[in-house]
C-alpha cells in the first residue's frame, strides 16, 4: 500500500482526480474495514484538494449519522428530509449546490461553507452512505467534481 500521495502541481481538477483515483483504490483495495477506508478517502481528498470539508454520513437509525470526514466539527445526525445530504439520499443522485444559502433547508455545519457537493454510495442498490464536500468558495464545484467523485465511489463501493 502507497504510503504518500502524489499529487501533480497543477489547478487543473481533471488531471488531479486523474491522479488520484488510483491512488486512492490501491489504498482501499484488499482493505475490507469500512472506517479506514473512509477515513483515508476523506483524507487523501482534503490533502489533493485543499477542500474545506469531507466527509462521509452514513445510513444508520433511518437516518445520516456522521462517519470519518477532515475537517471543522459537522452537525453528527442528519433526518433523511433535510439538508443536501437528506436531499441526496432521497432522490439517489449527487447534488452540486453553487451557493448553499440558495438551497432550502441546507444544513450550515459552518458558516465558511459557502458551496457544497453531495454523491451517493450504493450497497445493493440501496443508498448506504453519502459523500459531502463543502468549499468555503462560492461555486466551487462542477461536473469535473461530479465525475470524480462518482468514479471513486465506484471504486469504494467495491469494498462495501
Ligand atoms: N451542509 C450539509 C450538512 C453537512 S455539513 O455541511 C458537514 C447539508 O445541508 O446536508
Amino acid at each position: 500500500m502507497a504510503e504518500n500521495l502524489t499529487i501533480p502541481i497543477t489547478s487543473d481538477k481533471k488531471e488531479i482526480y486523474r491522479t488520484l483515483l488510483p491512488q486512492i483504490e490501491s489504498l482501499v483495495t484488499d482493505e475490507p474495514d469500512l472506517v479506514a477506508n473512509l477515513a483515508n478517502v476523506a483524507a487523501a481528498l482534503k490533502q489533493a484538494f485543499k477542500f474545506f470539508w469531507v466527509g462521509f454520513y452514513l445510513v444508520k437509525e433511518n437516518q445520516l449519522v456522521l462517519g470519518p470526514f477532515q475537517g471543522p466539527i459537522a452537525c453528527t445526525r442528519i433526518a433523511f428530509d433535510k439538508g443536501v445530504c437528506g436531499a441526496c439520499y432521497r432522490q439517489k443522485d449527487t447534488i452540486i449546490v453553487p451557493d448553499v444559502e440558495q438551497f432550502p433547508g441546507h444544513i450550515a455545519c459552518s458558516s465558511d461553507s459557502k458551496s457544497e457537493i453531495v454523491v451517493p454510495g450504493f450497497r445493493n442498490a440501496e443508498v448506504f452512505l453519502v459523500l459531502d464536500v463543502d468549499s468555503d468558495q462560492l461555486n466551487d464545484f462542477d461536473e469535473r467534481d461530479q465525475e470524480g467523485l462518482e468514479e471513486l465511489m465506484r471504486v469504494l463501493e467495491r469494498t462495501f
